[in-house]
């Protein structure tokens, strides 16, 4: 067999051929494929979710469903388009059996691969979406209502918290938080693309 780069030194095209032929936990026994990850992988802003639900198992492609079509709302909504500029990826690359939340040493197992999707895309911008995506990459048990409203960072990449899209379907009052958060993301790479344009 051919050698394998360590994840660290992985290209774009090993990572997605590690990814999708991993068995590191048992979540790949119920899962169609593993989803990576979609959009343009030289992106300024990176959006990350939780995991795949039924419908991105099914199709290979994050954030399809009901929660995917608000989150495609609310990228119009800062004059966003999913695949331009834009990476959408989940800590997690398997669907978790009945969407059920995501167990630690899952987590910990899979979240090199995201930090390597991170290394790759060099995004200016991330944005964690929902408890599980802000926790594990802020390294927290902190909760999204104390983290929004600042910048982060995970690994050197400034970082912003807001709620998850499937979240908000069912938390209308919360809907008006996000989009505060999404207006702080938009002012935030703004100042990070004129910073970068000054340099
Ligand atoms: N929820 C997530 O966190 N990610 C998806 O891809 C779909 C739903």
């Amino acid at each position: 067999a051919a050698a394998v780069a360590p994840l660290g030194a992985m290209a774009w095209d090993e990572l997605a051929a590690t990814v999708a032929a991993c068995r590191q936990c048992r979540l790949c026994e119920a899962r169609k494929q593993a989803v990576l990850g979609v959009g343009d992988r030289n992106a300024d802003w990176l959006f990350v979710g939780e995991g795949p639900g039924a419908e991105e198992d099914q199709r290979g492609e994050p954030f399809v469903g009901q929660a995917g079509k608000l989150l495609d709302g609310m990228l119009a909504a800062i004059e966003l388009k999913r695949g331009v500029d834009v990476y959408i990826a989940n800590v997690l690359k398997c669907r978790p059996p009945g969407n059920r939340n995501p167990e630690p040493l899952e987590v910990a197992q899979c979240s090199p691969f995201l930090a390597r999707q991170v290394e790759l895309i060099q995004p200016r911008l991330i944005l964690a979406m929902g408890r599980f995506a802000c926790q594990t990459l802020l390294d927290t048990d902190a909760s999204i209502a104390s983290l929004r409203g600042r910048l982060h960072r995970y690994q050197g990449v400034p970082l912003i918290v807001t709620y998850h899209p499937a979240y908000l379907l069912r938390s209308l009052p919360d809907k008006a938080k996000a989009w505060e958060d999404l207006c702080f993301a938009r002012g935030t790479m703004a100042g990070l693309l004129a910073q970068a344009a000054a340099a």
